[in-house]
């Protein structure tokens, strides 16, 4: 009879002679979805919002806890080995905010005393208080949509900050988080193959653990859908990718993924456990479960 070994038994599952068979339960990874921006770019498809200058920070907090209550029965006794705030822009939550989250999966989940926990930050919603707070709270990585450290490219992406704030946050991010990543795109309106290039030395500047490369897609119910910008062709963009695979090896990044390149040991853990484990749990307004 086969027999499995109870590393995070959920309950004997059944009995037969003197034999006891465990059931193992996989751990969980939990996205908790912030879907608040300051102001929507035209590319962007995620489910995000325009803050309008307040968040109902109090009654979302509320509801996340309560939603993650009534999710209990289906996920007891089993340990929550990495939690993903994304957004949408989830620095524009409170450190204060962040802490009774994680204070909350604490005592309410088996959060792993080990557990990654990744916060994802837009440049244009952060100061050095503000990191050293996610820190304090328990976020141990942190992912900040840096897209360009071009100023022309960002504005034709529409993002709230430029290459100045990218270059403040990656450096604060070097500061507060031993494990970062830096969120890029290539293929931009009227980018060329050395700028896109020269955005990936700019990054590789502030020894991110992680980077995280895209090329722009126009997506479908954008505002870029509706009115294209004109990108660069598809063979300048190939060659873009290829370029830029090629560094990125030669700095000792693997790309792990499609669009993710890590240092030895730095992949996200997150990203892992859900494709190795295949269990999610998603929460909050929006989020895929
Ligand atoms: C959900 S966004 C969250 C990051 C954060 N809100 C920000 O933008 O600073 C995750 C990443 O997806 C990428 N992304 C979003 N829309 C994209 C698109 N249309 N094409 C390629 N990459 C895209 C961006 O690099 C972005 O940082
Ligand atoms: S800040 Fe990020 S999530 Fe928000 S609209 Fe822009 S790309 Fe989308």
């Amino acid at each position: 009879m086969a027999r499995t070994i109870p590393i995070f038994a959920e309950k004997a599952a059944a009995t037969s002679g003197t034999a006891l068979e465990f059931r193992i339960s996989p751990p969980l990874a939990l996205y908790v979805h912030i879907p608040w921006c300051v102001q929507k770019c035209p590319y962007c498809d995620f489910n995000s919002h325009e803050a309008n200058g307040t968040i109902p920070e109090r009654e979302y907090v509320d509801a996340l806890i309560a939603d993650l209550q009534s999710a209990l029965p289906l996920i007891w006794g089993r340990p929550v080995v990495s939690v993903f705030f994304g957004g949408g822009t989830p620095s524009l939550l409170s450190p204060a905010a962040i802490d009774e989250l994680i204070a909350a999966f604490r005592a309410l989940a088996m959060l792993a005393p080990d557990a990654e926990i990744t916060l994802e930050a837009n440049p244009g919603t952060v100061e050095a208080e503000k990191f050293a707070g996610f820190r304090a709270a328990g976020v141990n990585r942190l992912s900040l949509g840096i897209q360009s450290f071009n100023d022309e490219h960002l504005k034709a992406l529409g993002r709230i900050h430029g290459a100045a704030e990218a270059k403040r946050a990656a450096q604060l991010a070097g500061e507060h988080f031993g494990s970062f990543n830096l969120d890029l795109m290539y293929g931009l309106p009227g980018q060329t193959h050395e700028q896109a290039l020269t955005d990936i030395e700019t990054a590789l500047s502030f020894s991110p653990t992680h980077l995280s490369c895209y090329q722009l897609t126009l997506e479908p119910n954008t505002r870029f859908a509706a009115f294209p910008p004109e990108l660069p062709e598809g063979d300048i963009c190939a060659d873009m990718q290829e370029s830029i695979e090629a560094r990125l090896a030669a700095a000792g990044f693997a790309n792990y993924e499609t669009s993710a390149f890590a240092q030895t040991g730095k992949q996200c853990k997150h990203n892992l456990n859900y494709w190795y484990f295949g269990d999610y749990l998603g929460f909050g307004a929006g989020a895929q479960s």
